[in-house]
């Protein structure tokens, strides 16, 4: 790759189980496929200090208040900024599943109040486009593994899709819904025809910050 043309920056966001950590693995599989350098995250980044104390909080294993929990998940993504600039400047298309967006929604369907839990989040970098994968959460429940987690309850999910439909609508000229619903296959036809494109169209412009 040329020097000077960057990689793109795609984010997935949905409740849980709503099948992100598939489509994001297929669009990975697919950019290499094709000889695009690409790197893969995941957020909460679990295995940094700040990762363990977020790991041990979703595992229910420790308890802290709401904000102190909001913050931690804030100063994970700030944590990476700088890997995650390097990378895309470098070339690499990231492919990452969750990010601030999983940051709002959860801490807003706590409770609390939009503004204050977007605030930590201006400055971050801002992913070229966003794959929301929706479908109600009743849906989602029947699929494996549901219930283990902290926030793996219907009720709250519930909230955290308001949340997100909200974002959605606010941020719609980079955000891409999805019907989770489709079969595995199909969405990722659809997503990849999306990301493709977009990861050309990205090469020559300038990084973006979240506002
Ligand atoms: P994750 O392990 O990615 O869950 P899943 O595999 O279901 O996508 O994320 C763990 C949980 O952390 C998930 O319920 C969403 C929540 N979360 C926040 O509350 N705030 C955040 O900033 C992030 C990134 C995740």
């Amino acid at each position: 790759m040329s020097a000077g043309r960057r990689g793109a920056f795609f984010v997935f966001e949905g409740c849980d189980r709503s099948g992100k950590t598939t489509q994001s693995r297929l669009l990975a599989e697919f950019f290499k496929s094709k000889g695009i350098p690409t790197l893969s995250m995941i957020f909460p980044e679990r295995e940094s200090s700040i990762g363990q104390v977020i790991n041990s909080y979703l595992t229910n294993s420790k308890d802290l208040p709401d904000e102190v929990i909001h913050l931690m998940f804030a100063a994970n993504r700030w944590e990476y900024m700088n890997k995650i600039q390097k990378e895309l400047l470098a070339g690499t298309t990231l492919i990452v599943d969750r990010y601030s967006y999983s940051g709002v929604a959860y801490t807003v369907a706590k409770g609390l109040d939009y503004d204050w839990c977007y605030a930590p989040e201006r400055g971050l970098i801002k992913p070229d486009a966003v794959f929301y994968l929706n479908t109600a959460p009743d849906n989602l429940s029947s699929r494996g593994k549901y219930g283990e987690e902290r926030y793996e309850k219907l009720e709250f999910q519930h909230k955290v899709a308001e949340v997100y439909n909200r974002i959605c609508e606010r941020e719609s000229s980079y955000w891409h819904e999805i019907d989770a619903s489709q079969p595995v296959a199909e969405l990722h036809t659809r997503i990849s025809g999306i990301a493709e494109k977009l990861q050309q169209q990205v090469k020559g412009k300038p990084l973006d910050k979240l506002k």
